[in-house]
């Protein structure tokens, strides 16, 4: 048995050295790939063609794939592991990019170009071909201004010192460049140069890579002028790039209510949809919308790190050696899906909600919080538990979403029921069980009602990107109102109970 395989992606030819029996999510996931069903077999998003190589017939596959897609070498990833050398085509950046509501009309010309999704944790670049709308190469990194600040306001904060706008501006333009430089070096060779660039960000990245003053972003009504759409040219950023593209950041809806957002709802197309649909996009700063071509209400909450784990005693990223799954068997055993499958390291945010929601069924944990086994903490595998103060950061990160929502419902006129959907953006969200999200009180819908949704930052962009003309923004920034929970005077009180788990599996508005 070989200590090491090559897994090779068509047509960019990038290689990649990995452990023999390395999980193809786990590696995938570092090319961008998105998982919307978690890796359970069950959505189909994560396909790749088998060019090379054998991939065995897993049981999903052979469940759900016809026998012509079988016989083609399609699989899903998710439910395979690395034993040989392999090539294959990912089947999501074929398709032009589906959404729930279908597929994203391409108008198709030449050239390419590149979205961006600026977060305020990761960043993620894709190059796209504009005739087939296919995605040409994607590179991801971590937010460089982190060191800075894992939060927002600390991010601000850091902003406001003297030079520190400066520094943070040019670190993330740097570092966007260099994604781009990537991207272009793992093209195919035939490619064109990208003829325009498109980012979206919730305000604080789009203030600071645009480089205007923060001052209105810290303090109340933490609400800015400047929410416009921006366009540079690539040189006036730093950035060498051949034919000096355009670069633009889509505008911003409020305080923080960033052009993320407006992206999600381009994605979700919920300013064309008569029923009323919501999303929210479960990162540090949770950003929610809720609406119909009527009108759109969202807001934001600062939902803190727990959902990445962060703050959380023995809280990693969903990599190897994370708990990313826990249940409970028919003999109320605690059960403990580790990424990779060896000796558990960690938590990560889906595993976290996801052993709450255990720890609450199994009666380890009480509605308010409280361990009950006299605050001691509850072991979930090898050396990993979470604490009393875990929980207390999970019901601090869903109080704050819960109350977001309930308070947006309330605008709308509507009660959970009345959503013909609401969709999870976000790596959390892609990742986090409904079930669970429901059983915490993190989310009043049904099981039916709520979707995984990927990344709706990127799926926005390429409307926009996609399209012959750029779109005019205006009529739907007409249509949206941000809400400002700071201002609502029932918001506190709403947050507080929602920091409470349900008593049972009843859920409660
Ligand atoms: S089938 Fe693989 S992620 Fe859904």
């Amino acid at each position: 048995m070989p200590q090491f395989v090559q897994v090779t992606l068509a047509p960019s030819n990038q290689t990649i050295q990995v452990p023999y029996g390395a999980d193809l999510k786990e590696v995938l996931h570092r090319f961008g790939v998105e998982f919307p069903c978690g890796g359970r077999g069950r959505c189909g998003a994560c396909r790749i063609k088998v060019i090379q190589g054998v991939l065995p017939l897993s049981q999903a596959c052979a469940s759900i794939l016809s026998k012509e897609e079988i016989d083609a070498g399609w699989r899903f990833a998710c439910r395979h592991r690395a034993e040989q050398d392999i090539t294959f085509e990912l089947g999501q950046r074929e398709a032009p990019v589906l959404t729930e509501h279908g597929a994203f009309h391409v108008e198709a010309r030449d050239g390419t170009a590149v979205v961006i999704d600026l977060g305020t944790t990761t960043l993620v670049a894709q190059l796209l071909d504009l005739q087939s709308g296919h995605v040409l190469a994607v590179e991801t990194a971590l937010n460089p201004q982190a060191v800075h600040g894992a939060d927002l306001m600390t991010r601000v904060d850091y902003g406001l010192r003297a030079s520190g706008r400066e520094q943070l501006t040019q670190s993330i333009r740097e570092k966007l460049g260099e994604l781009i430089h990537g991207l272009i070096a793992l093209a195919p060779s035939t490619m064109d140069p990208p003829g325009s660039v498109l980012l979206a960000g919730n305000t604080v990245m789009h203030h600071l890579f645009c480089g205007l003053d923060l001052s209105p972003l810290s303090q109340p009504p933490f609400e800015s002028s400047q929410l416009a759409a921006r366009q540079f040219t690539a040189r006036e950023l730093g950035w060498e790039l051949p034919y000096d593209p355009e670069v633009a950041f889509l505008p911003c809806l409020g305080g923080f209510v960033g052009s993320d957002i407006l992206a999600g709802i381009l994605a979700t197309q919920m300013h064309d949809s008569e029923e009323l649909i919501g999303f929210v996009d479960l990162g540090t700063n949770g950003e929610i919308a809720i609406g119909n071509r009527h009108g759109i209400f969202c807001t934001s909450t600062a939902a803190g790190p727990a959902f990445e784990a962060g703050g959380i005693e023995m809280g990693m990223r969903a990599a190897t050696g994370a708990i990313v799954e826990v249940e409970k068997d028919q003999e109320k055993e605690v059960l403990c899906h580790v990424l990779g499958g060896g000796q558990a390291q960690g938590v990560c945010g889906s595993g976290l909600v996801d052993a709450v929601a255990t720890g609450l069924d199994l009666g380890f944990i009480s509605p308010s919080g409280r361990l009950r086994n006299d605050h001691r903490p509850f072991h979930l595998k090898d050396a990993v538990s979470i604490t009393q103060h875990d929980i207390r950061q999970l019901q601090l990160a869903k109080g704050a979403i819960a109350a977001g929502i309930s308070i947006l419902l309330k605008e709308a006129n509507a009660g959970p029921s009345d959503l013909s959907a609401f969709y999870l953006a976000g790596a959390f969200g892609n990742y986090v069980k409904s079930e669970s999200a429901r059983r915490v009180g993190l989310l009043p819908f049904s099981q039916e009602q709520i979707q995984s949704a990927g990344n709706t930052s990127l799926h926005g962009l390429k409307t926009v990107i996609f399209s012959e003309t750029r779109p005019d923004f205006d009529p739907v920034l007409e249509k949206v109102r941000h809400v400002s929970l700071a201002s609502d005077g029932e918001f506190q009180e709403t947050f507080i109970k929602k920091t409470s788990f349900p008593e049972n599996e009843r859920l409660k508005d």
